[in-house]
């Protein structure tokens, strides 16, 4: 396995699959609902998933692929090299908004992340790592994230979690909210990670979130000294939806312990 070969090649086709982006959905965007009539996916999507398998396929046909839109294979382990990858991750932003969204992909070997991308598309800025090399912002190394009081930090979180909801006891996460020195919600996990691994977010934690919306990010928050978890604590589960919670090592026992009372 030649990482860097790999590596090279991911953000080639990451900048390709930004450029198809870009050129198309001024002039051909249709957008469809999924699993509610606020989860909304477009053919932009679904074509791009699309193009990733091709290029990915071509270059070797072994790699697996997890796709949030389900046009790869069936993926039931991490064994091999598995690209686990959000085509547009954001979709509500891109559809309203033309901006904040993101490509973003993890690329494993055995279990084990080795290459990790966030691309915001509109921007064209590239957060990416390689496992035990470090990790960049564009050609600029990202440094180890500085300690942060909780008092002084700014996290991300969607407003639903602190309201009423099945998951997770509503009034501690009030309380972290009033803690905190601000809150933010850029709706696109992985502009929220992204923000986390280069210190302009302290923390971004969620309920319910894809390994694709995460993977990416995992692996560059290794190489910045960011901790990722589910919010019991635990590795991610890379093949299923979990909880996550991305934050600077110096608050994130401290959240979890704390604020987060899980139902
Ligand atoms: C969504 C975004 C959003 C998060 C959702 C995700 P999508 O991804 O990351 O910020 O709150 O849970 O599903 O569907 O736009 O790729
Ligand atoms: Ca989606
Ligand atoms: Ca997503
Ligand atoms: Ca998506």
């Amino acid at each position: 396995m030649n990482l860097q070969q790999l590596d090279r090649f991911a953000k080639e086709i990451i900048r390709q699959a930004g450029q198809r982006i870009r050129d198309a959905f001024s002039y051909d965007l249709k957008v469809e609902t999924k699993s509610d009539a606020n989860d909304l996916v477009t053919n932009i999507d679904r074509e791009t998933e699309l193009f990733f398998i091709e290029k990915i396929k071509a270059y070797d046909a072994s790699h697996k692929i997890l796709g949030e839109e389900g046009m790869g294979e069936k993926v039931e382990s991490l064994d091999g090299v598995v690209w686990i990858l959000d085509p547009i991750d954001g979709t509500m932003n891109f559809v309203k908004q033309h901006r904040h969204f993101m490509i973003t992909i993890g690329i494993f070997v055995d279990g084990v992340g080795k290459l990790g991308y966030i691309f915001d598309v509109m921007r064209e800025d590239l957060f990416c790592a390689t496992a035990g090399e470090g990790a960049w912002y564009n050609d600029t190394p990202l440094r180890k994230l500085q300690s942060v009081k909780l008092e002084e930090a700014v996290i991300g979180i969607n407003a639903t979690w602190v309201t009423p909801n099945r998951r997770v006891n509503h009034e501690k996460l009030i309380e972290l909210v009033r803690t905190v020195r601000g809150t933010r919600s850029y709706g696109a996990a992985a502009m929220e990670i992204a923000f986390v691994v280069s210190g302009k977010l302290d923390a971004y934690l969620s309920m319910r979130l894809s390994p694709w919306d995460v993977a990416g990010g995992i692996i560059i928050a290794q190489e910045v000294g960011a901790i990722a978890s589910n919010l019991t604590g635990q590795p991610v589960n890379l093949l299923g939806q979990d909880t996550f919670i991305i934050a600077n090592p110096s608050i994130h026992s401290q959240i979890l312990e704390q604020y987060v009372e899980l139902k």
